[in-house]
């Protein structure tokens, strides 16, 4: 799930071209890199150009990926992490990142700047202050280093807010009436006033998946974009989905403080496939048939009808090195597994049909070995659990756990699953599949028909890359978004 989805986050904006015009109506997508085996950024270079993916959502400026857009026409958004928020508040130290990690990709034939880079400043919005002391000055003086360079008018800062910053009253829980909450109200005026000023979008987070997840009561049919048996009734229109009610919520909420005609950006949306209950391929592919479908139709929401809403699919590829404190999910966004295989078919081209994406190409797998436990072992010691405790301590074992898809195998096939996962990790070094003499090597694949084992990729490392030194060589024309998280 994304970076932030406990927090508020602050996205900076850039781009001439907030404004609807079918040409920019692209879909983006968020490409996120806390895997323990990456692939190569080129890779990744190949994999967006090959399913038609025009714009793009990066976490950092990282030099490789930025490199591997370059010349691609690829529009970009970049964030900026949240820890570097505070240093941000001096105006040299906004300048210099501006510098380094902007203007320096930021010319004709480097990273598209004709869609203007994007910043996306996503921190968390404490409420108790932090906010407002230092993520809000670093927003503004981000801009100001933007317009110092002269490319203010081209790159914009915005803040990747989530959902919880507005609401409906509890008395009366109807889109039309949303406002912004009255301990972020006074905050949300400020940026919302600094954002039309400066031309910069809203931008929100939609996760109709954490409305399911988050509340048991919650309607699943809402989640999705077939009808529903309950509709939202709101004056004379019959809301069946949660997008369109959270995004006329936010639509209420601007309106209220009279800036309802703020262009919005959905930054993140998604559903994950493993991990949960809800998270399947199944309920994953549903939920973006309905999603894309209605993105092709351009047929917008009740409040903003035949609006081209401009989306960041979240995410590219699963994610087996993310923080799992929201759930087990958060290691299953990706529309593409660790490997860059797509999980089912959807419409990224947004024009009505839905196909096979392409996958990544020219993947690397480490050799055709697992680690098992070994057969003879019984599960009466104490050192099992301890071992399996162990590597799933730094292994990605969502898929044994509750609601994951391997969660069906008995306590042998669970114990296979974690010392494999974390052999793999360990790029198969010998003595990661020990685990005090209960591991066992094979190079038979132990994959089940309930559940496969991976076998992890060669990966990616960055020391063993220089593109940031050539990548200027590269013809190019791209966009950049920045993030600050
Ligand atoms: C961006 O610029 C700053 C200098 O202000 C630098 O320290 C940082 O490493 C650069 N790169 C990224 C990915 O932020
Ligand atoms: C309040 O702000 C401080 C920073 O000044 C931060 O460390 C802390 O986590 C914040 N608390 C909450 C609840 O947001
Ligand atoms: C924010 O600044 C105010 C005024 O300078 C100060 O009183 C408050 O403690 C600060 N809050 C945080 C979280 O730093
Ligand atoms: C996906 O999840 C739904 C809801 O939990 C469930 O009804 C369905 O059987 C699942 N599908 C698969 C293929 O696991
Ligand atoms: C241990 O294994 C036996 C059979 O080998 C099985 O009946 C029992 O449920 C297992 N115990 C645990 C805690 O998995
Ligand atoms: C292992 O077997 C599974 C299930 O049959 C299959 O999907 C997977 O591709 C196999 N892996 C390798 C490396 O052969
Ligand atoms: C295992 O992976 C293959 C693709 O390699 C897929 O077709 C199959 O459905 C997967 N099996 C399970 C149980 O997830």
């Amino acid at each position: 799930m994304p970076f932030c989805w406990l927090l508020a986050c602050l996205l900076v904006a850039a781009a001439a071209d907030f404004s609807v015009s079918p040409a920019d109506a692209a879909l983006g997508i968020n490409w996120g890199t806390i895997a323990s085996h990456r692939l190569p950024p080129n890779t990744i270079r190949q994999l967006l150009l090959d399913n038609g993916i025009k714009k793009v959502k990066i976490f950092d400026a990282d030099g490789h990926s930025l490199g591997a857009l370059a010349g691609t026409g690829i529009e970009v958004m970049i964030a900026i992490p949240n820890e570097m928020l505070a240093a941000m508040n001096d105006y040299e130290n906004a300048k210099n990142w501006v510098k380094q990690n902007v203007t320096y990709y930021n010319f004709q034939g480097g990273v598209n700047i004709k869609q203007a880079p994007i910043f996306k400043i996503c921190s968390p919005l404490s409420y108790n202050g932090s906010f407002t002391n230092v993520t809000f000055p670093a927003l503004k003086n981000i801009q100001a280093a933007l317009d110092d360079a002269g490319i203010g008018d081209a790159v914009k800062v915005t803040i990747p807010l989530n959902a919880d910053v507005y609401d409906s009253p509890v008395d009366n829980p109807v889109p039309s009436a949303g406002k912004f909450r009255p301990d972020v109200a006074d905050l949300m005026s400020q940026i919302v006033s600094f954002f039309s000023k400066n031309g910069s979008p809203f931008t929100v987070n939609i996760y109709p998946f954490l409305s399911l997840y988050g509340n048991p009561n919650f309607p699943i049919d809402y989640a999705f974009f077939d009808g529903t048996a309950t509709p939202v009734l709101d004056g004379g229109i019959a809301y069946t989905n949660v997008f369109d009610a959270n995004f006329d919520t936010l639509v209420a909420a601007l309106d209220r403080i009279g800036f309802g005609d703020l262009p919005i950006v959905v930054g993140e949306i998604g559903w994950p496939t493993d991990g949960e209950a809800n998270a399947n391929v199944t309920l994953a592919e549903k939920f973006y048939s309905g999603l894309l479908k209605r993105l092709a139709a351009k047929q917008g929401t009740p409040r903003r009808p035949n609006a081209d809403i401009d989306v960041y699919l979240f995410s590219l590829l699963d994610e087996d090195a993310k923080s799992i404190a929201p759930g087990n999910f958060e290691r299953h966004w990706g529309l593409f597994t660790y490997d860059g295989r797509p999980k089912f078919p959807l419409d990224l081209a947004c024009d009505g049909h839905s196909r096979w994406p392409a996958s990544a190409k020219d993947v690397l797998y480490l050799p055709a070995k697992w680690c098992t436990l070994n057969p003879s072992q019984s599960n009466a010691s104490s050192k099992l659990s301890d071992n399996v405790d162990f590597a799933c301590s730094s292994a990605d074992c969502t898929a044994i756990g509750d609601g994951g898809s391997c969660s069906a195998m008995d306590w042998r096939g669970k114990a296979s699953y974690a010392f494999n996962a974390y052999f793999q990790t360990q790029y198969q070094q010998l003595e990661s599949c020990n685990f005090q003499g209960l591991g066992e090597l094979t190079e038979q694949n132990i994959s089940q028909a309930i559940c496969n084992f991976t076998l992890q990729i060669v990966g990616w490392s960055s020391a063993a890359n220089s593109l940031r030194h050539n990548w200027r060589m590269l013809a190019a024309v791209g966009g950049i978004l920045v993030l600050m998280y």
